[in-house]
């Protein structure tokens, strides 16, 4: 695996790459970035993943500075799943000077659910990836299910801006008992640990719910987030949504899917299933 720090270094490479799969990540890397990048094997003729953590998305406050950096390991774990390239600039490399334009998703895309409370991250999610768009020029790139409103507005993002590029998802990765792989599992004591898989086990139940006909959704919103809070949870939304654009289902829509984030300790989990 090559490993370019710079952008000229990383296009040049690019050029002689053929048809390139890109799998931006912020490094920490588990099974499910890994599985992106087999995944991407299949897309292409070459796999670029990248490594950068992304100052613009976190708001100050959250876990940007303590955001778990191992990159011998994560470097490892790629050359074994076969990546070719991997970007990993600095920060003077993909902001020599502060960023002054930047990707502004709509608020409808970007003000709900988990936008509503982490006002900006999505501007500075957009913002990275259509940078490392015009940076690698891939002609497919791989987001994984997990980040499901992240996924939906990069998808909007590439369709407004006409980027000639085609965006893949990622089945999200669970451990054995249900609670999805994140680099920010690993923030949690084993009691929260042994608590986590509850998000998931709600998720669940109230797909099933759905499919089995309910149409109360804002009282299986309800009902999941008491029993969160009733667990020792902090949960900011329990919503079911509209797979296309995440906006709110009336009773007779279908391709839902129900998305949940909640705080357990100072962890901040977010999961999602497709009903
Ligand atoms: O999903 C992530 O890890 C990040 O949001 C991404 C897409 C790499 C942009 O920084």
């Amino acid at each position: 695996m090559l490993i370019h720090e710079t952008i000229a270094g990383l296009r040049a490479a690019r050029a002689k790459a053929g048809r390139v799969a890109l799998v931006p990540t912020m490094g920490n890397l588990h099974d499910g970035h890994i599985a992106l990048m087999t995944q991407a094997r299949a897309h292409a003729d070459q796999v670029i993943a990248t490594i950068f953590v992304n100052r613009l998305q976190f708001r100050p406050g959250e876990d940007f500075e303590k955001y778990p950096r191992t990159f011998a390991a994560d470097c490892a774990r790629m050359e074994a799943a076969g990546v070719e390239h991997l970007f990993a600039p600095g920060e003077s490399e993909m902001y020599p000077q502060p960023q002054t334009y930047h990707v502004e998703p709509p608020t409808e895309q970007a003000g709900i659910l988990d936008g509503e409370f982490r006002p900006g991250h999505f501007r500075g999610v957009a913002t990275v990836v259509m940078k490392l768009f015009q940076i690698a020029q891939a002609d497919v790139a791989l987001f994984g299910k997990k980040d499901y409103q992240q996924l939906m507005v990069i998808r909007h993002m590439v369709r407004d801006f006409n980027v000639p590029v085609e965006i893949v998802a990622g089945e999200t990765v669970r451990a054995a008992d249900g609670l999805a792989l994140s680099s920010r599992n690993g923030y949690l004591s084993p009691a929260e640990r042994a608590e986590a898989p509850r998000l998931y086990r709600l998720l669940t139940e109230l797909a099933a719910e759905v499919r089995q006909g309910a149409r109360n959704y804002g009282e299986l919103e309800a009902k999941a987030m008491n029993i969160l809070s009733m667990n020792g949870w902090a949960p900011d939304y329990v919503a079911l949504r509209k797979k296309l654009d995440l906006q709110s289902p009336s009773a007779h829509d279908s391709d839902l899917v129900v998305l949940a984030a909640a705080r357990l300790g100072s962890t901040r989990l977010i999961d999602n299933l497709e009903v």
